[in-house]
């Protein structure tokens, strides 16, 4: 019995509303988490907000309330956001919760008298918005390398974590367990770039501000955010806490997914931290890439930002789903346009699913009077064909996901929808209608209920509603996993809706397009 499963998105900062490219790590999560539990695992989804450092404190002085009372608003706005985005999370977890800011001060303790950590001084350039330092070499331009915006020099008495020491150690584990880092370019990259030149230690408190949790034995010191933060996944599960029982079962972490722009510090800190604890190591991390525009960046300043719940409100939750995971690459950014976006939702779920079900079943309405025919084996010439692309589909869906090829797995799918469609062409059960070919024009009806139930299965994991409306659609029971992917179950006597419902209406496409760009202004 493989171990349960526990998978995590970052905590999110709580610094405003999050657009549709912060949204795809929670999106992604819900779906791997979602599939896992259709497997038939035990599986635990941890979220959360990431709610100190200056920057939160900068905000809620803008605003003029306590960052406590700041960050409690944010908290909720994203649990509103991840509710209307049906994320099904397990624990919501929030770095100012007493219980993570006391482990968070017992473990700064034990990596001060192990040594780890040490007093010193710092000086850097610092952005204050990635609440990181560089040092000179890694500036761009003499702009912070992430965002490309003003650093400044600071100074100050700090603690540090001292990292050279488990530099070889990293490497070592790295090489030892291939699956750590995904997708394998990202080992190259971080190596090359921050552990060959020699790795620095880490700054790990500020005495600049104090919105944060505080050194138990020199208070003027708060700790630095990425210490306080990345340690949430293990305080989330009763680490170092009375209650270890969650922490006991699923930790280490199957996966944690990350954005690139916070890779380095899942990549090189909090591993060696784990080491430093003692602990073992997650399995994996995987990297994902960037939603930008084709301007770059999304930002307000530019005006090129788009929220889910636009989308949502407009298109549905199933549909924004599905077109923030099938576009994503592994090797690049998505970028967002009004046009691919309408483009995927007329082609691909209007056309391509969307009419597949309304012929099926409309098909089966009048030449059955909305029976589905029993299963009799192989008819057609090509009946054996579809199912054998059945089979194929789902393991080929299984092995991406495995692969973490994402959108891959996505793509799976839609071949076995096109794959199905060319199905209807090739039995032209029109003519067999008229030729009175019933026993192939019932093997034809079957196949294609047959298919339509396992996309039905195969999108659950991320478009669960539509899947709800197909299986209800087709008169099947909604409480399905991925074991009723069975191909060959008998569909004796299932009788059908009367009249198909259309699950995704076409889009004039021109209209909808100037309505997304207006969105993004
Ligand atoms: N608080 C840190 C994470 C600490 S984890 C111990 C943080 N928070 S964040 O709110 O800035 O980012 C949350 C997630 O959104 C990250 O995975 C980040 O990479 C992701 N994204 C932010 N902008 C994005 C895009 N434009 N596209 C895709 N993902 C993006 O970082």
């Amino acid at each position: 019995m493989s171990k349960p499963f526990y998978i995590t998105t970052p905590i999110y900062y709580p610094s405003g509303k999050y657009h549709i490219g912060t949204a795809y790590t929670e999106v992604l999560c819900d779906m791997l988490k979602r599939y896992h539990k259709l497997h038939g695992e035990d599986s635990f989804m941890l979220t959360g907000t990431d709610e100190h450092g200056q920057k939160i404190q900068n905000k809620a002085i803008e605003a003029g309330i306590t960052p406590k009372e700041y960050v409690d608003k944010q908290a909720e706005e994203a649990k509103k956001l991840w509710s209307l985005m049906k994320i099904d999370y397990d624990k919501y977890m929030r770095t100012t919760d007493d219980y993570h800011e006391k482990v968070v001060q017992d473990i700064f303790e034990r990596f001060l008298k192990q040594g780890d950590i040490y007093l010193g001084e710092y000086e850097g350039w610092y952005c204050e918005p990635c609440e990181s330092y560089w040092t000179e070499t890694q500036l761009v331009d003499g702009m912070c390398p992430d965002c490309n915006r003003e650093v400044k020099k600071m100074k100050e008495e700090a603690y540090f974590f001292n990292m050279k020491k488990y530099a070889d150690r990293l490497l070592k584990y790295y090489d030892e367990h291939p699956n750590f880092i995904k997708p394998d370019y990202r080992k190259t990259e971080v190596v090359n770039n921050f552990i060959k030149p020699g790795l620095e230690d880490l700054c790990v408190t500020r005495t600049s501000f104090d919105w944060g949790v505080k050194v138990k034995s020199n208070p003027k010191h708060v700790v630095y955010v990425w210490l306080d933060a990345l340690t949430n996944y293990i305080t989330a599960l009763g680490y170092g806490q009375e209650n270890t029982e969650l922490f006991d079962k699923y930790w280490p972490a199957n996966i944690h997914l990350v954005g690139k722009d916070i890779a380095r510090f899942h990549l090189i800190y909090w591993p060696i931290f784990l080491m430093a604890l003692d602990l073992p190591i997650p399995e994996t991390i995987y990297v994902h890439n960037f939603i930008v525009m084709k301007d770059g960046k999304m930002s307000k300043s530019k005006g090129n930002t788009i929220y889910p719940e636009q989308l949502i409100d407009k298109y549905g939750l199933d549909a924004t789903k599905y077109y923030l995971l099938r576009e994503m690459p592994t090797s690049g950014d998505e970028v967002f346009t009004p046009e691919d976006f309408v483009g995927r939702y007329n082609s691909d779920l209007c056309n391509d699913l969307g009419n597949l079900l309304n012929r099926t079943i409309s098909m089966i309405n009048k030449y059955f009077d909305g029976i589905v025919p029993d299963y009799k084996g192989h008819i057609n010439p090509v009946d054996k064909e579809l199912e054998e692309f059945i089979t194929e589909s789902v393991k080929n869906n299984a092995d991406y996901i495995e692969k973490f090829e994402f959108a891959s797995s996505i793509q799976a799918i839609w071949d076995l929808i096109s794959r199905t469609n060319k199905y209807v062409d090739e039995t032209e059960p029109w003519v067999l209608a008229k030729e009175e070919d019933i026993t192939k024009l019932e093997s034809s009806m079957n196949h294609l209920a047959m298919s339509l139930r396992a996309i039905a299965i195969l999108i659950r994991p991320f478009m669960k509603d539509t899947s709800d409306n197909i299986l209800r659609q087709l008169g099947l029971n909604t409480e399905v996993t991925f074991k009723d992917l069975d191909i060959i179950k008998e569909f004796n006597n299932i009788k059908v809706i009367d009249k198909g419902e259309p699950i995704f209406l076409r889009l004039d496409a021109d209209e909808e397009i100037a309505y997304i760009k207006e969105l993004m202004k």
